[in-house]
């Protein structure tokens, strides 16, 4: 593959593919993949899914996108599918996760400013990722990926994963307006916080009247066994941002608010130009139909304890092995020392995997994956990991 006209901004493996279908991918030499990436939690029902690819050839063939001068019937459909799928009141759409995480932070400030709160405030969090625009990037809490792009924006407070502690000693800051936090925190490591953490955010944007607004750009649609992963904990957030699994692959992400700053974004406010278009609102809407027809929350809650208990089962007993992990869909197997190369040594047994905090092997195959495959990853990647951690 020739790069030269690419930004070298990415560290690729070199590797093309041209072809997919469920859980496999084809590269250009016709060789085959098992696919336990899914473009990053993107591909949610796999590669080339028959209903979903048919339904975007339909929806191409008749209108792709109009702007949001006008109505558009299918984002409307879709704002009504995601409100009643969530509890959530009203949606607007963009065209990834970093979009939706502005328009969070947006709104946060327009509701703060809207109530004479000076230079509004946003707690987040260690380790977080939101994305990669300067106000996405400003919330998450990795230095590495922050660095040479100072000055970042004000107006965030870092505290601590997991440590209400830290949150209530902020309490008495009155220009704070809201906690933005990832359920789980996919690129931060699969960190799963304890029970009740959710719960306890909750009571404190209550007792403060601050907003808890919640990243499942990675963690929704189903990636951890439930719609959506406040769900666990029932409680209800004011603003959530979705993208990844929500589209399939087709681009679409979402803000969505309810209560008190259901309307805060009025005519004017924000806006973009290819968000929630006809095009994608139906894959969106393809997507959703086929979760939901098919049980496909239930399913991924199944294929997750398969996958803990198969590789602790495995890997048992490996003091290197700190920690295996998986919410969902969401696994993590923490090492003791980083292991990115593990990446290749899949590769090389034709199965795709992540490492994400230099030390977290991850894997986030596709919702429709069944036993056998997850059998067949365990089977694979434990001697690999055993191989590695031998070394
Ligand atoms: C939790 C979370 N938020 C936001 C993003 C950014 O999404 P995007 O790359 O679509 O902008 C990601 C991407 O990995 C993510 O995991």
């Amino acid at each position: 593959m020739t790069t030269t006209h690419l930004m070298p901004n990415y560290a690729r493996q070199p590797i093309v593919f041209t072809k997919g279908s469920g859980v496999y991918l084809w590269d250009s030499n016709g060789e085959k993949y098992l696919d336990v990436l899914s473009g990053v939690a993107v591909c949610a029902l796999g590669h080339a899914h028959p209903t979903l690819s048919a339904a975007i050839a339909d929806q191409a063939a008749t209108l792709i996108h109009t702007s949001n001068h006008y109505g558009i019937e299918l984002q409307s459909q879709l704002a009504d599918k995601l409100a009643n799928l969530s509890g959530m009141e009203t949606a607007f759409f963009c065209n990834s996760g970093a979009e939706a995480n502005e328009a969070a932070i947006k709104l946060a400030r327009y509701w703060g400013n809207s109530q004479s709160i000076e230079n509004p405030k946003v707690i987040v969090m260690e380790g977080s990722f939101h994305g990669r625009t300067m106000g996405a990037l400003s919330a998450t809490g990795n230095t590495k990926i922050q660095k040479g792009f100072e000055p970042l924006l004000q107006g965030f407070i870092r505290v601590s994963y997991n440590n209400i502690e830290e949150i209530q000693n902020l309490t008495s800051d009155k220009s704070i307006v809201a906690i933005l936090v990832e359920p789980v925190q996919g690129e931060g490591g699969v960190n799963i916080p304890s029970t009740g953490y959710l719960q306890k955010l909750r009571e404190i944007c209550n007792q403060n009247n601050w907003l808890l607004m919640l990243d499942e750009v990675q963690t929704g649609i189903g990636r951890t066994g439930k719609w959506f992963a406040f769900q666990h904990e029932n409680i209800m957030p004011d603003v959530m941002c979705l993208a990844k699994g929500l589209g399939g692959g087709v681009p679409i992400g979402a803000c969505l608010a309810t209560g008190k700053v259901a309307q805060t974004l009025q005519a004017g406010t924000h806006g973009s130009t290819f968000g929630g278009n006809p095009l994608a609102c139906r894959a969106a809407l393809t997507v959703i139909d086929v979760i939901e027809k098919q049980g496909i929350c239930e399913h991924v809650e199944k294929m997750g304890l398969r996958f803990l208990n198969g590789f602790r089962a495995e890997l048992k007993g490996i003091s290197n092995v700190k920690e295996i992990r998986a919410k969902g869909l969401m696994v993590g197997i923490e090492l003791d020392r980083p292991c990115a190369e593990l990446v290749k040594l899949a590769l090389k047994e034709h199965l795709l995997i992540n490492v994400t905090a230099d030390k977290t092997i991850r894997l986030l195959p596709p919702l429709i994956i069944n036993e056998t495959q997850v059998d067949e990853i365990i089977q694979i990647l434990s001697p690999l990991i055993r191989k590695f951690l031998s070394e």
